[in-house]
């Protein structure tokens, strides 16, 4: 895919009708440290991961991206209580569908976080493995660039291995499962608040880091 290809993408019609997202991008533009190894996490929550992240890439920049105001507005007030990660992360109160394609270049970020997205499973196209979503985080990654997804749900686990290597240029590079015993004999510090209360109910969560091979 060639930049042209990543701008004509063709959004769903319900996005493609909203307004452009509550954003400033001479904020973001500011904020952003091109030498630095930069992140986005879509989805963030109320920010659990992002927060914990920054504080262990202390030379890297995340871009944390959540839709749902409420989340959002906890996040904020979470991230608040930690002024020294203001230079590290930048959150974000928008759609990452509308958001991303107005933001980034091809090939320009190290690192994606899908940490328990929501899945849609009657709609095929809102699904990780098939999503006009997907396809701007492969074309946005850097070759080599990490994209980490996790689910509790086995059917998209197995979609989301099966499909991912073969749509995308994408290897599987590492898959690890994840279990309440993992937390309990500290094998595992969650990193989200859904991972805590998935793993404390008994759930098996799925962990995929996912490698980018070629460039667009
Ligand atoms: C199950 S929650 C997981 C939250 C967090 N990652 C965690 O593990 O605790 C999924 C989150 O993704 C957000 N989300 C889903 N699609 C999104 C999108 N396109 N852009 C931004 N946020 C999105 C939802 O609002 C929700 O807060």
């Amino acid at each position: 895919m060639n930049l042209a290809e990543l701008e004509s993408l063709t959004l769903p019609p319900h996005l493609n009708r909203m307004a452009p997202p509550d954003f400033s991008a001479l904020n973001f533009t500011n904020w952003r440290n091109t030498s630095a190894p930069f992140a986005i996490e879509i989805g963030c929550g109320v920010g659990y991961h992002p927060i914990q992240w920054a504080k262990q890439n202390v030379n890297c920049q995340i871009l944390a991206i959540e839709r749902t105001k409420i989340k959002f507005e906890k996040f904020c007030r979470r991230l608040s209580q930690h002024a020294n990660l203001e230079q590290q992360i930048f959150a974000a109160h928008a759609d990452a569908n509308r958001l991303l394609p107005h933001l980034l270049t091809l090939n320009s970020v190290d690192n994606y976080f899908l940490l328990y997205p929501n899945p849609e499973p009657k709609r095929r196209n809102h699904r990780i493995a098939f999503s006009t979503l997907t396809k701007i985080v492969v074309a946005t990654l850097k070759p080599r660039g990490r994209l980490t997804i996790a689910t509790n749900i086995e059917n998209y686990a197995n979609e989301v291995r099966h499909w991912l290597p073969l749509k995308f240029s994408l290897i599987l590079e590492r898959e690890t499962k994840i279990i309440k015993d993992d937390l309990l004999c500290g094998r595992h510090r969650f990193r989200s608040h859904f991972e805590k209360k998935y793993l404390d109910r008994g759930d098996c969560c799925y962990n995929f880091e996912f490698r980018k091979t070629n460039p667009f």
